[in-house]
């Protein structure tokens, strides 16, 4: 069952929506002792691996909603500008819809398996000479403009599928945890978790909410920094975001929840991203590791014996040049095909 069948009651659909899904939600969380190990004190962490999603992340959950609702309003074309993963999402869900989908991207700035994925599945892919913040703006301008629905995350459904992702944690650990530790870039995911937060607590199925801190990448970190960054940089190209769309929700999540936001290097980044591929067994993409990355840099901050969420938000499989060159295992290449010469390396 995907997610607007799960969770129906608590979705802006009715008899009439046309239920476009491809069985995303219901991802798994994942306890993370080696994670858990570098803090002690009986805290305890959990990975929402969300990069399991049919299309490889999160932007699933709110594009069954979006390209749905869409759909049910009588839209033929989608549009959204996109660092990779949104763009994957929107050409999977347009395709299963029946609706063209038309995706921006910053050129040269796409991991290789997203871009594979926006082609394969039928969009037609326009890589402008710019980064995401100017990809944005034009499609914004252009929904506004053509026959064509915006389904970046100003579009309201996005972040109402989204909160479906709280809803599972809530449901798997029996109530909200003390910390969500989650990556940022135009901040509709941090915003979206917290309005699942809310209202499973209004409707008394949590009896608390968790206290919600976002990281973003330092080369890429507005919300950090509290103003609009021009040329952001960073590894982690899915974050590659100067000027996020939902800076003043974020802000609010922030304040209500009596959270943080921080930034961390790209060098903490691959560190928390190789702890998780190399000690979890958990392979995500360089992105979601930051939220990994956050909560080891506050490590001293969380109270003992806590429950933590990290949210690693995209598949590895979807970057694998990063991996390649970040891995720090053994990697024995031009090796002559005989017993002696494997055995030796093997170090027999
Ligand atoms: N992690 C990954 C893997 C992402 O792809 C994104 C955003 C984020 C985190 C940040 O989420 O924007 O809701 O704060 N990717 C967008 C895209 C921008 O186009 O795929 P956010």
């Amino acid at each position: 069952m995907g997610l607007i069948e799960a969770y129906r009651p608590w979705l802006p659909v009715s008899d009439k929506t046309p239920v476009i899904s491809l069985m995303e939600g219901n991802t798994p969380l994942v306890p993370a002792p080696a994670v858990a190990a570098r803090i002690g004190r009986g805290v305890r962490v959990y990975l929402k691996v969300d990069g399991l999603n049919p299309t490889g992340s999160f932007k699933d959950r709110g594009m069954t909603m979006a390209v749905s609702k869409a759909r049910e309003a009588g839209s033929e074309a989608v549009i959204c500008a996109s660092t990779g993963n949104t763009s994957a999402a929107a050409a999977a869900y347009a395709c299963r819809g029946g609706m063209r989908a038309f995706v921006l991207i910053p050129d040269g700035y796409v991991a290789l398996g997203k871009l594979a994925q926006a082609l394969l599945y039928g969009a037609e892919v326009l890589a402008i000479k710019a980064n995401f913040d100017r990809a944005l703006a034009i499609v914004r301008e252009v929904a506004e403009t053509y026959p064509v629905t915006l389904v970046n995350s100003l579009n309201p459904y996005r972040l109402e599928g989204q909160k479906t992702a709280a809803f599972e944690v809530v449901d798997v650990l029996g109530d909200a945890p003390d910390w969500l530790c989650i990556p940022m870039g135009n901040a509709g995911n941090i915003s979206a978790y917290w309005m699942g937060f809310q209202a499973y607590k209004a409707m008394g199925r949590a009896r608390r909410l968790p206290t919600m801190k976002g990281f973003q990448a330092s080369g890429s970190a507005p919300l950090v920094l509290g103003h609009t960054v021009e040329q952001p940089d960073t590894i982690a190209t899915a974050i590659r975001i100067g000027n996020p769309a939902n800076r003043e929700k974020a802000v609010r999540v922030r304040k209500e929840s009596g959270g943080s936001f921080d930034a961390v290097s790209d060098k903490e980044i691959i560190e928390a991203y190789r702890i998780l591929g190399g000690e979890e067994g958990v392979f995500c993409e360089p992105a979601s590791a930051a939220s990994v990355a956050g909560l080891l840099k506050h490590r001293e901050q969380v109270p003992s014996g806590a429950t933590v969420v990290c949210v690693l938000t995209g598949n590895g499989l979807k970057d694998p040049s990063s991996a390649i060159d970040h891995s720090q295992a053994a990697f024995h290449q031009d090796l002559d095909a005989d017993l002696a010469t494997v055995a030796r390396t093997m170090g027999f």
